[in-house]
């Protein structure tokens, strides 16, 4: 069973990552919550996890859902040597996706989103991040957002919202324009969202997108409205971003491919997370993320899928580990750590969830085998049960055998 070290813990810097306990053991479930460290004789339902490792449902803290369709042609285009840049400035990229947001219905973005939210419930994840940012107008963020609170409603999963409001710079404004609008536009935003609140605020830097002038700006927008900063930050090119986040409070700066190495220390005592996706990275072919580095270094790193229409169309977070296992040369322990409770800190959802604790939702998996095969058998699902907020949410077929009523 995977637990933290100690209770009460709100992350756990990746130096520490070594920390994490395997005992054996196992968990009782009262209502949504976990409320004991120990099977109970007196439980309606037992699950017979013999054999398997037991751990805290996945939390996948950055996703790009709700989308409409895909653009898999653009990666046939970036396989045959395109550029992320001179694909979007070519009409493609977020634009694209944008049109089909403002194409499709409602229902038929709730559709697509719904499906794989089913899919990624299967592959373990009991948590996850959505982000406006393909509405690229007024109207359509607040779409967005209203968008998000109905998919909440919908899933199985625990849902929060994040304003991705300066995404790419919408036609008929400049930069700086935008930003205004989005100042004027956010109790709006918040409104529409207001059934799965909006808890943070997101920027894409980047020389086809905005600027770091535009993110300390971003920052302020969070700080006067009590919301948390991320953002998107050197996922294609070095920008300097990562010390004006940090000065702006970030809760967490994403990507990171390609940080400077004198930055990684900032980030070591800065209570600023370093959301890795090496999905978007390996399927991008971009560089490989000083993953190791900012581990050693004391970074609290997370994992996200960044599941998105364009860099990472990935959802499995299993997959996800696999990847940073082998290319980050992380231990699973330290994956895990990524995609458990350090995600859900970058959620704001570390009191709640992320960690197999007493009073936490009773979010948890079995797997069918121990934790190392989650990134050897890579591409497999290792999950067989799926229990989210206390109730048994996925069995694997075959495997209802554990489920005792
Ligand atoms: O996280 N880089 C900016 N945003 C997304 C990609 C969005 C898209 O291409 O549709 C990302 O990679
Ligand atoms: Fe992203």
């Amino acid at each position: 069973m995977l637990r933290p070290p100690q209770e009460g813990l709100p992350y756990l810097r990746h130096d520490n990552a070594a920390q994490l306990r395997t005992d054996p053991g196992g968990l009782t479930i009262g209502h949504a919550s976990i409320t004991a460290l120990e099977p109970s004789a007196a439980a309606a339902i037992t699950i017979d996890a013999s054999g398997c490792a037991v751990l805290p449902g996945l939390v996948d803290c950055h996703t790009h859902l709700p989308f409409a369709g895909w653009r898999e042609h653009e990666y046939a285009q970036k396989v045959a040597g395109e550029g992320y840049e001179q694909i979007a400035r070519a009409g493609g990229g977020i634009r694209s996706s944008a049109r089909s947001f403002a194409a499709a219905g409602d229902e038929q973005v709730l559709e697509q989103a719904r499906e794989a939210a089913a899919e990624m419930l299967v592959h373990g994840t009991t948590t996850f991040e959505c982000k406006t940012g393909y509405g690229l107008s007024v109207d359509a963020e607040i779409r967005a957002a209203g968008l998000i609170a109905a998919l909440g409603a919908q899933v199985k999963q625990t849902v929060t919202g994040t304003a991705l409001l300066a995404h790419a710079v919408p036609d008929g404004y400049g930069a700086d324009a935008w930003m205004a609008a989005v100042a004027q536009a956010l109790p709006a935003v918040l409104d529409a969202g207001r059934a799965a609140p909006i808890t943070a605020l997101d920027i894409y830097v980047e020389s086809v997108a905005f600027t770091n002038a535009h993110l300390a700006q971003m920052g302020e927008l969070a700080n006067a409205n009590g919301l948390a900063l991320r953002a998107h930050v050197e996922q294609f090119n070095a920008n300097g971003s990562v010390p004006v986040a940090i000065a702006a409070r970030a809760r967490s700066v994403d990507h990171l491919a390609c940080i400077g190495s004198e930055e990684i220390p900032l980030l070591a005592s800065a209570e600023t997370a370093a959301v890795l996706l090496p999905g978007a990275a390996f399927l991008g072919n971009e560089h490989l993320e000083p993953a190791r580095e900012l581990a050693d270094a004391g970074a609290i790193c997370a994992l996200g899928t960044d599941f998105n229409p364009g860099t990472s169309p990935i959802n499995s977070l299993p997959l996800v580990i696999g990847l940073a296992v082998r290319r980050y040369g992380w231990t699973v322990q330290e994956a895990l750590l990524a995609c458990t409770l350090n995600a859900a800190w970058v959620m704001q959802l570390e009191r709640e969830l992320g960690s197999l604790e007493p009073g936490k939702r009773a979010d948890v998996l079995v797997l069918d085998g121990p934790l190392e095969r989650i990134p050897y058998r890579f591409g497999h699902n290792p999950v067989q049960i799926v229990i989210a907020g206390g109730e048994l949410a996925y069995v694997r077929p075959g495997s209802e055998w554990r489920v005792l009523r």
